[in-house]
C-alpha cells in the first residue's frame, strides 16, 4: 500500500529539481500525479517515464487563467484534486536592494508569491468536493531568516509571503479538513543551486552543521509526509529541512 493511496496531486515547478523528485516519490506512493511546468519537453519526458498515474500539463504559474485550465484537465483525468504542491520558483538576480530593478522585483514576487495564491484559490473548491485536502506550499529559509547570500530582498520577501499565507490559509479552511504547511529547505541539490553556486557548493557546506547539501528526495520525504495522512493533525505550521543551517 502507498502513503498516497487515492490521492489526486498537482505539483508546480515538476521538470526538474526539488518538484521532478516530488513527482516520481508521489507516484512511487501511489497518487495520481500532474506534473507542471513552463519546460514542456523535460515534463512531457518525466511525465511519460512516470506511466498512466501521470500527467504533464504546460503551465505558467504566474497567469491565474493558466490555473483554471490545469484545474480542469487534472478533474478530468484523475477527479477532485486533493493534494496542491506549490513548487514552482526563481531566484531572480543576485543584487543589492539599491540596484534591484523594479520589473525583475515584481516577477520574482510573481512566480514565488502570487502564483501560490493563484494556486490555493483556483484548487481549494476541489478541495472542498473532495472533503479534503492538503497543501504544501515551498518556501525557503530564506522565508525564516534573511540568509548571508540569499539573492535579493524580493526572494527572502516572497517566501516570507509564502509562510504567511500558508497560516492565513491554514486558519481560514481548516474547517473544510484542507490542512497548509510551508516547506523551508536550505541548500538542495538542484539545478537552481547549481545555477547559484560552484561545484562545491561555493563553499557553503561549511555553513551547514552536518556539512552537506541535501539531495531533493530528502525533501520529497518530507513533502510526502505533509501530503498524506500521516500528518493528519499537523497544520498551518513551518517545515524546516536545512541541516542545521538556520539553528546556529
Ligand atoms: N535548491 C535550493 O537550494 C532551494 C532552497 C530553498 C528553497 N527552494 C525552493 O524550492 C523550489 C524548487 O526549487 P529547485 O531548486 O528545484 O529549482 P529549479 O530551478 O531546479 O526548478 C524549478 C522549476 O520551476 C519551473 N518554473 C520556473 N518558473 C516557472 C513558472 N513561471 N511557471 C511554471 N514553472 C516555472 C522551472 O522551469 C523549473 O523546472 C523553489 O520554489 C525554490 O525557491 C530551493
Amino acid at each position: 500500500m502507498g502513503k498516497l493511496d487515492g490521492k489526486v496531486a498537482i505539483i508546480t515547478g515538476a521538470a526538474q529539481g526539488m518538484g521532478e523528485a516530488h513527482a516520481r516519490r508521489f507516484v512511487a506512493e501511489g497518487a495520481k500525479v500532474v506534473l507542471t511546468d513552463l519546460n514542456e519537453e523535460r515534463g512531457q519526458a518525466i511525465a511519460k517515464e512516470l506511466g498512466d498515474n501521470a500527467l504533464f500539463i504546460r503551465h505558467d504559474v504566474t497567469s491565474p487563467a493558466e490555473w483554471k485550465q490545469v484545474l480542469q484537465q487534472a478533474e478530468q483525468a484523475f477527479g477532485t484534486v486533493t493534494v496542491l504542491v506549490n513548487n514552482a520558483g526563481i531566484l531572480g538576480p543576485l543584487v543589492e536592494t539599491t540596484e534591484f530593478d523594479e520589473d525583475e522585483y515584481l516577477k520574482v514576487c510573481a512566480v514565488n508569491q502570487h502564483s501560490q495564491f493563484y494556486g490555493m484559490k483556483t484548487v481549494i473548491p476541489s478541495m472542498q468536493k473532495a472533503g479534503g485536502g492538503a497543501i504544501v506550499n515551498i518556501s525557503s529559509t530564506a522565508g525564516m531568516v534573511s540568509i548571508v547570500g540569499a539573492p535579493n530582498l524580493a526572494y527572502v520577501g516572497s517566501k516570507f509571503a509564502s509562510r504567511g499565507m500558508t497560516k492565513h490559509v491554514a486558519v481560514q479552511y481548516g474547517p473544510d479538513n484542507i490542512r497548509v504547511n510551508s516547506v523551508h529547505p536550505g541548500y538542495i541539490k538542484t539545478p537552481m543551486m547549481a545555477a547559484a553556486t560552484d561545484a562545491d557548493g561555493g563553499g557553503i557546506t561549511a555553513q551547514v552543521p552536518l556539512r552537506r547539501m541535501s539531495d531533493p528526495d530528502e525533501v520529497s520525504s518530507l513533502v510526502l509526509f505533509l501530503a498524506s495522512d500521516d500528518s493528519s493533525y499537523i497544520s498551518g505550521m513551518e517545515h524546516v529541512i536545512d541541516g542545521g543551517l538556520t539553528a546556529q
